[in-house]
């Protein structure tokens, strides 16, 4: 017996089952390493030297109940005047570049170009040369969330001309900045703008539209992605010469039996939340999954609509859409257990996404978590995402722009963070190195503690901690900094003990 489990120890370091088992090859020469953070998150300055109110300052300001601490981010961790500051801490960590995001009201008060403002264009230059000045990349994200509320009031996202809206900024941010900036992000995360921006409702702009609205969203949030791709390939690459992508978020769904409802379970609940973005952009196909489509159909039929509820690509749009994205840029946190849901929901007004895709999911409670229990450490299924794309996406350049770890805020000694990124490094090195999957780039999220949207200041991703008490916002180093310099200088892991 003691000979069998011997056997099965060794195995599992062979199969990198046990999860202390640390890759540690080098990574490669081409490999990038950042951090990162969004503008409604840490830049503060709400509403000043004319920048205008988006959706995340209205929300927070007559919500404040939809906030777990009631706070907002008027101010949060201030980089708009701290920014010197900040770029001497990325210095020290030793990234190779930083992900921050544009807020569109500090550049367009209104959301429309026909005013700017020269503030919000000047901090962003200086942002941008100051990291330059110290060797480090910036990779700016174009949309990550916080739209002008003035669009907001014509149906923001919802309305068909969203796609014009959103090419019109990009072309601002591709004049103003693209002489300097070579790598782009359009649009963060359509999913959770659609789910809970306009589905659940939990953030902003806070509508509870299902399955309708939502899907609306979907359709013209790829659009206006593609859009801003179209613009920049053909009048800004061939003499800014740099790169563009959208960025997913994808957690793993592992079927939670080897039976085929439970396998097909799981590939439909990838499909619902990574392809239903991903598949229309990046895989040789275009449009929106097979599975994804007869699904809604199916439901729509069940619930009394006279067609499907998806918005439906035309053929044109499929091929104006289907391959707008240099790279993959993915955001990945964690991984749950995937079971054929059987039962059909009953009727009921409210349709969902959920009701759709008819998968019951959950985690192991043994998983390790941080403060939000739902981001568990599970590095094996992040290895297997990353396979996933590969085999869905034509063997795509793989950046992953988020993933991370969260705390309380409190500790400077986050060892949760520490294993989390040292074991999520490991699984990206056994994707490159057993699996050949193209993974290019990492960002840990994030940079700094900050608003965690309906989550207010009850939790932190940061590598560094910020006292928000403290009107100057004094940033202290985790515990994690250190793990992470280490890692990015030796281009190598540590095991942890
Ligand atoms: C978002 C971030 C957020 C993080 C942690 C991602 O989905 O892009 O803005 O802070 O998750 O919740």
């Amino acid at each position: 017996m003691k000979r069998l489990l011997g056997l099965f120890a060794v195995a599992a370091v062979i199969f990198g089952l046990d999860s202390t088992s640390i890759n540690l090859e080098k990574f490669p020469d081409d490999f990038i390493f950042g951090t990162a953070s969004s503008a409604y998150q840490t830049e503060g300055a709400w509403n000043a030297d004319g920048k205008g109110e988006n959706i995340w300052d209205h929300f927070v300001h007559k919500f404040p109940e939809k906030i777990a601490d009631g706070r907002n981010g008027d101010i949060t961790c201030d980089s708009y005047h701290k920014y010197k500051k900040d770029v001497v801490l990325l210095k020290k960590l030793g990234v190779n570049f930083y992900r921050f995001s544009l807020s569109w009201t500090r550049i367009l008060p209104t959301g429309f170009p026909h005013r700017i403002n020269q503030a919000g264009i000047d901090y962003y230059n200086n942002l941008i040369n100051e990291l330059l000045a110290n060797g480090i990349e910036p990779i700016v994200t174009i949309y990550h969330w916080d739209l002008p509320l003035e669009l907001q009031k014509l149906g923001g996202i919802t309305n068909s001309l969203f796609a014009d809206w959103f090419e019109d900024f990009s072309r601002v941010v591709f004049e103003n900045f693209g002489d300097r900036v070579k790598f782009w992000l359009t649009i963060n995360e359509p999913r959770l703008i659609c789910v809970f921006g306009h589905s659940t409702g939990v953030f902003a702009p806070g509508i509870q539209s299902g399955g309708i609205g939502e899907y609306l969203c979907n359709y013209n949030v790829i659009k206006a992605h593609a859009r801003s791709y179209h613009l920049y390939h053909k009048s800004f690459r061939p003499t800014q010469k740099g790169r563009i992508g959208l960025v997913i978020d994808c957690q793993w769904y592992e079927p939670a039996t080897n039976s085929t409802e439970d396998i097909e379970a799981a590939e439909r609940k990838l499909q619902f939340d990574c392809g239903f973005y991903g598949h229309p952009v990046f895989s040789k196909k275009g449009d929106y999954p097979q599975v994804v489509k007869d699904f809604v159909a199916e439901r729509s039929e069940i619930e009394g609509f006279p067609s499907t509820r998806l918005v439906l690509f035309t053929q044109q749009e499929i091929e104006y859409i289907r391959g707008t994205s240099d790279f993959v840029a993915l955001n990945h946190y964690t991984t749950y257990y995937a079971a054929n849901d059987k039962t059909i929901t009953p009727f009921t007004e409210h349709p969902s996404s959920a009701k759709d895709s008819r998968v019951h999911i959950w985690q192991d409670e043994d998983w390790p978590s941080g403060i939000f229990p739902e981001f568990r450490t599970v590095p094996w299924g992040f290895r297997k995402l990353l396979k996933w794309l590969k085999d869905n996406y034509d063997d795509p350049d793989i950046y992953v722009t988020e993933n991370g770890f969260s705390d309380d805020n409190k500790n400077l000694h986050d060892r949760g963070r520490v294993n989390y990124t040292t074991l999520y490094l490991s699984a990206l090195l056994d994707a490159i190195y057993k699996d050949g999957v193209k993974v290019k780039g990492y960002a840990a999220w994030s940079f700094l503690d900050y608003f965690e949207w309906a989550s207010g200041y009850t939790i932190g991703f940061g590598l560094h901690q910020v006292n928000f008490t403290d009107p100057n916002r004094p940033r202290l180093p985790k515990d994690s900094v250190k793990t992470y310099t280490s890692i990015i200088k030796n281009r190598k892991l540590t095991p942890i003990d």
